[in-house]
């Protein structure tokens, strides 16, 4: 057991709702503050001194300099395991080159497809630990990770094995999903029916078998999935016991209807979500995923995340970072940008980064700062908690906690 402080300020994210709206007169923000830790559980928060004083024998781990903690945070959308690069897909784009003739000209998911399918397993494994060194640097421990990349029963397995090789070499919990259900690869002979139908039949028993993933993600979209078809294989795949994730709305309408009907943890993107399906993703318990990476990498709009804050949605804030959409990764950016132009205060953007996605990820055991919960948190050098938004990212957080104890 030890106590961690003196810092500034706690932001505890404590005693907020699931869902909704949140002012920042909310958050209960404990000043010259310490925590608790034992086990790597959080026993107490509270006033350094009066936390001392109940245990002068303590042991103490002393903070230097002015600090404030919040909760580490959770990354619940991301693709980082991938091959290659598409930085020429987003040169071309911006000098007016549409989706089509991206793909086309060899760009696109298939082409990372194919970059991944071509990676040694060393190389795959190395740069994806890479990625998560700088999400964690950042003050995320808690990364869902995203197959798709592989598109075949041979690579789909390869990526998943990565990362669940991954999983053992770092002390961030990785939280992998299988999204063969990306796009029908180009050398698929056969139908979209026919491919989902593959998924579920070849690839979900063996991703099952060897314990690899518990999610199954789809893209539903004109290019990708359609509703109808999605709807049946993610049935399907929840009989065979998964959870589901769903990319919707991204570009069209339409499909955050049939993440809700299957009962989704979340729903993600949302970009081109209608104001009737806000209200239904409101009343539903499926997370509403915003992914502020993915409009800045693709000059999209923003989710409208103020909407369906007010309509009483659960709302999350994730990085998306993938080499084609949202190659930045840097999600502390992104969501402080996502802030200014969506108008969410500060507390709602934290509650997106902590305990509301690390609800769609089912781990209610992080992302708040209360006796009990995983002793994940993030500190930076600073007197005012709102430095860290406010200065869109570039405040660089000073010690990373997992389970109690700092990340070198
Ligand atoms: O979430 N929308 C589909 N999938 C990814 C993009 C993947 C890629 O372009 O490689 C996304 O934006
Ligand atoms: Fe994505």
């Amino acid at each position: 057991m030890k106590l961690i402080g003196p810092f500034k300020q706690v932001v505890t994210l404590a005693n907020l709702p699931l869902r909704g709206k949140l002012s920042d007169e909310q958050l209960e923000i404990i000043t010259d503050g310490g925590i608790v830790v034992d086990n790597n559980t959080i026993q107490k928060v509270g006033n350094f001194e009066a936390l001392k004083n109940e245990n002068p024998t303590i042991e103490i781990e002393q903070l230097d300099g002015e600090q404030i903690v919040l909760p580490a945070f959770v990354d619940s959308h991301t693709h980082i395991c991938f091959g290659g690069n598409r930085a020429n897909d987003f040169a071309m784009r911006n000098a007016g080159k549409t989706y089509l003739e991206i793909a086309e000209s060899g760009g696109g998911i298939w082409s990372s497809v194919q970059h991944t399918r071509n990676a040694s397993e060393d190389e795959l494994l190395r740069t994806l630990l890479e990625r998560i060194h700088f999400l964690v640097e950042l003050g995320i421990t808690t990364i869902e990770v995203k197959s798709g990349y592989g598109l075949d029963v041979q690579n789909e397995l390869k990526m998943l094995r990565i990362i669940k090789k991954a999983q053992q070499e770092t002390r961030a919990t990785l939280v992998p999903t299988c999204l063969s259900a990306h796009l029908k690869p180009r050398d698929f002979e056969g139908s979209n029916p026919e491919y989902l139908d593959y998924i579920l039949t070849q690839i979900l028993p063996k991703v099952k078998e060897e314990n690899l993933a518990s999610r199954v993600d789809i893209f539903i979209e004109k290019s990708a999935f359609q509703p109808e078809e999605s709807k049946a294989f993610l049935l399907k795949a929840k009989d065979l016991g998964f959870e589901i994730t769903v990319h919707a709305d991204q570009f069209t309408p339409g499909s955050s209807r049939i993440a809700i009907e299957v009962g989704a943890k979340s729903a993600d993107h949302l970009e081109a979500t209608i104001d009737e399906d806000i209200q239904f993703l409101a009343e539903s318990n499926t997370v509403a995923t915003a992914l502020p990476g993915a409009s800045l990498g693709l000059g999209e709009k923003f989710t409208p995340a103020r909407k369906l804050l007010d309509a009483g949605a659960i709302v999350a804030i994730a990085s998306d970072w993938n080499p084609g959409s949202a190659p930045m990764g840097n999600l502390i950016t992104q969501a402080s940008i996502l802030a200014t132009f969506q108008k969410l205060t500060t507390a709602e953007v934290l509650a997106g980064m902590t305990f509301r996605a690390a609800f769609a990820l089912n781990l209610e055991d992080r992302g708040i700062l209360e006796a009990g919960k995983k002793a994940d948190f993030v500190t930076f050098k600073t007197n005012n908690f709102q430095n860290v938004l406010y200065n869109q990212g570039s405040v660089k957080a000073e010690h990373i906690y997992i389970d109690g104890n700092i990340v070198d």
